[in-house]
């Protein structure tokens, strides 16, 4: 459901989501687990994600006869932001097969927690495609709303963000900066601590996916 003093933020509540998001912030998750589990729910949120997007109709033959039927009427395009990106992309492919992936590298300065961006490669006719920026953790909202500036000098006009874990912080800056942006989140945590980690949060989810601990 949205939530009070964000409109465009829809907080995931579903109790398999929610448990299994539980799990993934133990510590005592091994990386072979801690990846199913986000895989998991990033193909569960998916379904929320795209609960609203425009269908047209067609016409299919059964073995009895025509039946009308629904389709998606727009192309999408999955923008995962690596590394941690790339640990919710195939799951949200399995829902939507037909989906272009466009890759964005960014990682934060260790030191001024700025988003540092290294590589970019979009499918071409993105700007005409609903795009789905996909990261599980939403922190300062740097490396997010420097995806979501790429993409708007690219002329992408639909953009939605998927993650799993949100700063109060982070949603603040990203709705200032792009208030035609909606984010889909399984949970609003605390805050961040001084290192810019979220608290409770699950620790860094590029290592924990990737076992580069
Ligand atoms: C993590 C995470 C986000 C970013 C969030 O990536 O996957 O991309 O931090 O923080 P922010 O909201 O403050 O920008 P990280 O910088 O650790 O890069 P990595 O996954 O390549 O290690
Ligand atoms: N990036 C992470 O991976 N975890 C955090 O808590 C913050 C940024």
């Amino acid at each position: 459901m949205p939530t009070k003093n964000w409109p465009n933020v829809t907080v995931v509540q579903h109790p398999v989501i929610q448990q299994e998001l539980t799990r993934a912030r133990d510590v005592n998750t091994s990386v072979e687990d801690f990846r199913r589990l986000v895989g998991q729910i990033a193909g569960l949120m998916a379904f929320e994600i795209t609960r609203d997007y425009p269908t047209e109709t067609y016409t299919v033959q059964t073995p009895i006869g025509p039946a009308e039927g629904k389709r998606l009427a727009r192309e999408l395009t999955l923008v995962p932001i690596l590394r941690a990106g790339l640990g919710m992309v195939e799951p949200v492919l399995q829902l939507l097969p037909t989906a272009r992936v466009g890759h964005i590298g960014i990682y934060r300065d260790e030191k001024t927690l700025q988003p540092v961006t290294y590589y970019q490669k979009f499918p071409p006719n993105i700007a005409n495609t609903d795009v789905i920026v996909i990261d599980p953790m939403l922190a300062t909202a740097g490396s997010v709303n420097a995806t979501i500036a790429c993409l708007k000098e690219h002329n992408v006009t639909a953009i939605k963000v998927l993650c799993l874990l949100a700063a109060p912080e982070g949603i603040e800056k990203l709705m200032a900066a792009h208030p035609d942006v909606s984010l889909f989140t399984a949970a609003v945590d605390e805050k961040l601590n001084d290192k810019g980690y979220i608290v409770p949060g699950l620790g860094d989810a590029g290592d924990r996916l990737f076992g580069t601990l």
